[in-house]
């Protein structure tokens, strides 16, 4: 009796727990306890993307494990808005998305209260159609001007980087989706980026390359990381147990996923182990490879695991997880109001000769309006970072609808090639990879330009240029004018200067240009970057006075490409024939031979600048008083006070470097370590900004040891209005040198 009661238990229990397994399904608290029910074969789906059509256009998806409850997550191109399909079959419901103003203009407002707002628009489109996980920000370096991806990233110097996409994360996180910072790391070219071996010493990765990552990491707390395409240091990237494992997750505390930027790459186990979480797209083989080396031992049971863990812990906080009901309609309209906004809040004025700007009420009535992208707009760029928008408003709508007269026959010259150029793309376009990085300039001759000086009021002439992923920008016809620019500009120039016209230049551009050699022909110049769907009425708020400009560059502006110590290892005049693969400098491998000599860092005690870092001009001026430093054992904090003493109400950047006393290691006269943003001070209006900086904030990399460390000695704080400009200073002394030990990876 007492055996058949212990074999009826017996049974029970078996019933039950094949009930519960059964009826297993992921709950955020029972992970470790699906990892326990799953087959080998089950965890390794989930390591490999799959194809899906819940949101057509999206990028890629994850898998499904249905007898789990495991949802299929979708993941979406960024940064600038979502990248889906607009229209579907069998709907005539559109799917648009607000095309925000590219990474580039939003790092000139160096104000990262404003990119949490525009980010938080952004992220509920994400969310609203269907998308777990927005592809972005991209955060690479500009290391060179003609990287054909800049206008995707940030800043030539990582804290400002750092900062605005940690920004970025907050304001898409908010909405319960995911982001992904990429490209983890040192893709810093587009030629050749899927074999480029990046050479980069250890400390101009970890103070440079790695710090900006390293910032918004710690700081935003991005759900997960894109490794890039290329290799760091002899190892593809996705497959460095170094950068995946040891920095980014045991010494910046990640804890998300690692996915791979879309592609396969042979040795997909060696991704697998080093911490790479996610092959993306993901392809058949992917699965074999890392299912043959589960089996045969190759990769351990608990490599799979963990692995398999990161991507539960990712998948429990998606809206598909959730069941997130999302509308699939977005309000597109406020978020072209946050679109716009932010490109005023973010424009920078190079150039204001006299005082022209703003444009006096009434007394430019008439403009000739000059240069093809004054119709063909750019306003986001090309590839994955493209925005699928309903429309993108340029300078001839905005000008016109700002009550400027445009001179008509000119406006339709323009239009109408335009709309020429357009059916040509059309007919010959076979993929979206196509791009025109040029707006190609046409000619208008020096006798029409003799009357429309007569006719018009003001010349303004748009330059622009396109870029995107997959290629550079060349120096020839790019980063410099071309002839038929340099043509246009000269006779402009010539013809309304005689009759004591003005002339505005407005730089639609997505990278550096060179203006040294042009900049006296023009008596403004406004630089709007490629500034979203809404940019050209910015640009327009900004000429008229509506708002009063207040962006700074987030990089350098060179004299000469030359100039630039990069420029010795970048491929600007790339041809494929030369030399044999593997073995073909700048393209099979690039050295960051420059070291941490980037941008400013090199410029401020080398050569002569066009415009330099930090540079920004306003409508008004501001005084800057009562610098204040006070340290504590954990750094410092530091006060000033910004007071408008001008006519008209506006914002002024505080930047706040730092000099390190001489001895030690070798640095630059002064580095970035803050900065902060006034709100709209009335003229007489002063505000106090507060500034904190930590210890190792302050720190340089000692590659000897190797760790970080800050030295014993005097600092200088200096506050200033660009990284020439300095307006105050003010010291304080760090009693003992401090170092933080890290592990030697590279
Ligand atoms: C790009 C990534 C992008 C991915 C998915 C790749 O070619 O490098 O930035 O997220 O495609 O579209």
């Amino acid at each position: 009796m007492k055996k058949l009661s212990y074999i009826v238990l017996l049974c029970l229990a078996n019933l039950l727990s094949f009930a519960q397994t059964n009826t297993l399904t992921l709950r955020e608290d029972n992970i470790d306890e699906v990892i326990n029910a799953m087959t080998n074969e089950e965890k390794v789906t989930l390591l490999v993307g799959a194809r899906g059509a819940l949101v057509p256009g999206a990028a890629g998806y994850t898998c499904e494990i249905e007898r789990l409850g495991i949802p299929m997550t979708v993941l979406a191109d960024g940064p600038a808005g979502l990248r889906i399909q607009p229209k579907r079959e069998g709907t005539d419901e559109t799917f648009y998305c607000t095309g925000f103003p590219t990474s580039t203009l939003l790092a000139s407002s160096w104000d990262p209260d404003l990119m949490e707002t525009v980010t938080t628009a952004m992220g509920n489109e994400v969310l609203e159609y269907g998308v777990d996980v927005l592809l972005a920000p991209g955060m690479n370096l500009h290391r060179n001007p003609l990287c054909g991806r800049n206008f995707e990233y940030y800043s030539e110097d990582p804290l400002l980087s750092g900062k605005m996409a940690a920004a970025y994360i907050r304001g898409i996180q908010k909405n319960g989706v995911g982001t992904s910072v990429k490209h983890f790391a040192t893709n810093n070219q587009e030629i050749n980026r899927l074999e480029n071996d990046s050479r980069v010493s250890n400390r101009a990765l970890r103070e440079l390359y790695l710090k900006n990552f390293e910032i918004a990491v710690k700081e935003g707390k991005p759900w997960t990381v894109m490794s890039s395409y290329n290799k760091l240091n002899g190892d593809y990237t996705q497959q460095s147990k170094g950068l995946l494992t040891t920095v980014l997750r045991d010494e910046w505390g990640f804890d998300g996923i690692v996915m791979t930027d879309w592609g396969v790459k042979d040795n997909t186990v060696k991704s697998a182990k080093a911490g790479n979480d996610l092959m993306e797209w993901g392809n058949p083989v992917e699965y074999d490879r890392i299912l043959a080396a589960v089996n045969s031992g190759e990769i351990s049971q608990e490599e799979l695991d963990r692995n398999v863990r990161n991507m539960l812990n990712y998948i429990v906080k998606t809206p598909h997880f959730r069941h997130y009901n999302y509308s699939n309609k977005p309000d597109l309209k406020a978020h072209a109001a946050v679109a716009r906004k932010a490109a005023e809040e973010s424009i920078i004025l190079l150039k204001n000769q006299d005082r022209l700007l703003p444009l006096e009420d009434g007394c430019y009535k008439k403009v000739a309006l000059y240069g093809v992208a004054s119709v063909d707009f750019v306003g986001i760029g090309t590839g994955s970072g493209e925005v699928n928008t309903t429309h993108i408003a340029n300078m001839q709508e905005a000008m016109t609808e700002a009550g400027f007269t445009l001179d008509e026959d000119l406006a339709e010259y323009y239009r109408q090639y335009v709309s020429q150029q357009q059916t040509i793309d059309k007919m010959e376009q076979s993929n979206r990879w196509k791009y025109r990085n040029i707006r190609e300039e046409i000619a208008v001759s020096a006798k029409a330009i003799a009357l429309q000086a007569k006719e018009d009021d003001v010349a303004i002439i748009v330059i622009g240029r396109n870029a995107g992923e997959g290629t550079d920008r060349t120096l020839k016809d790019d980063f410099e004018l071309s002839a038929t620019e340099r043509e246009l500009l000269q006779n402009v120039s010539t013809a309304f200067h005689a009759l004591c016209k003005p002339v505005i230049v407005v730089l639609n551009i997505g990278g550096v240009i060179e203006t040294t050699s042009w900049k006296h022909l023009a008596d403004a110049i406004v630089l709007p970057w490629s500034p979203g769907q809404e940019g050209a009425y910015a640009v327009v708020d900004i000429l008229t006075g509506k708002v009063n400009p207040s962006g700074k560059l987030p990089m350098t502006f060179t004299v000469n490409y030359m100039d630039i110590p990069s420029s010795k290892n970048f491929p600007y005049s790339w041809d494929m024939t030369k030399g044999r693969k593997g073995d073909r400098k700048n393209v099979d491998y690039t050295d960051y031979a420059e070291g941490i000599w980037v941008g400013y860092r090199y410029f401020l005690t080398n050569r002569e600048v066009s415009y330099p870092f930090g540079y920004g001009l306003s409508y008004t001026t501001f005084d800057y008083s009562k610098p204040k430093v006070k340290a504590d054992k954990d750094g410092f904090t530091a006060t000033i006070t910004v007071t408008n003493t001008g006519k008209m109400a506006g914002r002024e950047v505080v930047e706040l470097y730092v000099a390190a006393p001489d001895g030690g290691l070798e640095k630059p006269a002064r580095e970035l370590k803050a900065f902060a943003k006034t709100k709209l001070l009335a003229p007489g209006e002063s505000e106090t900004l507060t500034m904190k900086v930590s210890a190792y904030e302050m720190a340089s990399f000692n590659e000897e040891h190797p760790a970080w460390e800050t030295a014993e000695g005097n600092y200088q704080v200096l506050f200033g209005a660009s990284s020439v400009d300095i307006r105050a200073t003010a010291s304080f002394r760090i009693g003992k040198a401090q170092s933080w030990p890290v592990k030697m990876i590279w």
